[in-house]
C-alpha cells in the first residue's frame, strides 16, 4: 500500500522527519521562507497531512484545495495561523504542541525581562561602538527586580512558569486571566483586573493566545494605565499589542521599556518606528528557540500527524469537537 503524502511546510528537526518518514510520503518545503500562498495551495493539493508552522495561513481556502486532507499538525503551542473553525466544519483535527516549550517560553520571557530591567542590548551597543572610556556612576541605570512587581496577563501555562522564576526573584506577582485560584496561591500570585494589574506592575508579561479578544489588547488607554517606570514584555503574539501606541508611549516616556520577542508585523519591517528606540528590545521570535524543544515540537507534531493519518485521536488535539 502506497504510504500517504504528507507537506511539511520548512525543513523540521530532523526527529519530528524520522518519525514521519517511517510512515508517510514527506515532502518538505526545502526553503528559508514559508511557502508563498500559490506554492501552498500546489504543494497541499494531494497531501492527506500537513505539518504547518505558524508562518503558515492554513484557512479555509487553502483545506478546500486539499480534497484529501485528513489532518493539520501545527508546529507551536499557538494556532492563530490556523481557522480552526473551518478545519472542525470539515471534521479535520488540528493539532498543536503545548507543554514541552513552556519552561523554554518562560526562560525567554525571564530573560527579556531581565534584559530590559539591565538595559543589556544598549549595554552591548555601547561596548561595541568603542563608548566605553571608564567606569561612570550613573551609567546605563536601570531598575531593580528584586522586590518589584511582576503582572502576568494570561496565567496559563507559560504565565505560571514565569511566576515560578520570579518568586525566585523575590518578586511579588499579580496575574490576570486565566488561572484557578488554588495554583495562583500555591505561586504566591495575587489575582486583579487588568487595569489593576497595569496600574500595580512594575514589569507586565502578556501570555495570552491571539484571537479577537486579545487584538490590541494593549492599546493607548492600557499604556497609559501603566506606571511611567513600567517595562512591558511580549512574547505572546504581536497583534495582542498595538504598535503605533507602544511607539508613542515608549518614545514619550509614558512607559518606560519593551522588549518584545513578537511583533506586528512578523518580521517587523525595517522602517518600523520601534526599531530606533534604544528602550525597545526586539528579538526575533525565538522563545521555543532551543535545540531540545524544537525537537520535542517537531516530535509532537509529527505524532499528532501520524495519529491523525491513521484515524486516531490526535495527542493534543485544538478541536476535539471533530471526534463528537
Ligand atoms: C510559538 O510562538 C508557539 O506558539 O509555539
Amino acid at each position: 500500500m502506497s504510504k500517504p503524502r504528507v507537506l511539511v511546510t520548512r525543513p523540521v528537526p530532523e526527529k519530528g522527519l524520522e518519525r514521519l518518514r517511517a510512515v508517510c510520503d514527506v515532502h518538505v518545503y526545502q526553503s528559508k521562507l514559508p511557502p508563498s500562498r500559490d506554492v501552498l495551495l500546489r504543494e497541499i493539493a494531494d497531501c492527506e497531512g500537513i505539518l504547518s508552522l505558524l508562518t503558515d495561513p492554513i484557512d479555509a481556502e487553502v483545506m478546500s484545495a486539499a480534497p484529501r486532507l485528513k489532518v493539520i499538525s501545527n508546529m507551536a503551542v499557538g494556532y492563530d495561523n490556523v481557522d480552526v473553525k473551518a478545519a472542525t466544519e470539515r471534521k479535520i483535527p488540528v493539532g498543536h504542541t503545548p507543554g514541552v516549550l513552556t519552561e523554554t517560553s518562560a526562560d525567554l520571557a525571564f530573560a527579556l525581562l531581565m534584559a530590559a530591567a539591565r538595559r543589556l542590548g544598549e549595554g552591548e551597543r555601547y561596548v561595541k561602538s568603542g563608548q566605553w572610556v571608564t567606569w561612570s556612576p550613573q551609567l546605563l541605570l536601570g531598575y531593580d527586580i528584586y522586590g518589584a512587581t511582576l503582572g502576568i496577563v494570561g496565567f496559563g501555562r507559560i504565565g505560571q512558569a514565569v511566576a515560578r522564576r520570579a518568586r525566585g526573584f523575590g518578586m511579588q506577582i499579580l496575574y490576570h486571566g486565566g488561572s484557578n485560584q488554588q495554583t495562583a496561591q500555591a505561586l504566591g500570585a495575587q489575582e486583579r483586573t487588568l487595569d489593576q494589574l497595569l496600574a500595580e506592575s512594575d514589569f507586565i508579561s502578556l501570555h495570552v493566545p491571539f484571537k479577537n479578544a486579545t487584538h490590541h489588547l494593549i492599546g493607548e488607554r492600557e499604556l497609559h494605565l501603566m506606571k511611567r517606570t513600567a517595562i512591558l514584555i511580549n512574547t505572546a503574539r504581536g497583534p495582542v499589542v498595538d504598535p503605533h501606541a507602544l511607539y508613542e508611549a515608549l518614545s514619550s516616556g509614558v512607559i518606560a521599556y519593551a522588549a518584545l520577542d513578537v511583533t506586528e508585523p512578523e518580521p517587523i519591517h525595517m522602517d518600523d518606528p520601534l526599531l530606533t528606540l534604544d528602550n525597545c528590545l526586539i528579538v526575533p521570535h525565538i522563545g521555543s528557540s532551543t535545540v531540545a524543544t524544537r525537537e520535542k515540537m517537531a516530535s509532537i507534531a509529527a505524532a499528532n500527524l501520524i495519529a491523525g493519518l491513521q484515524g486516531e485521536k490526535l495527542p493534543h488535539c485544538v478541536n476535539p469537537q471533530v471526534y463528537d
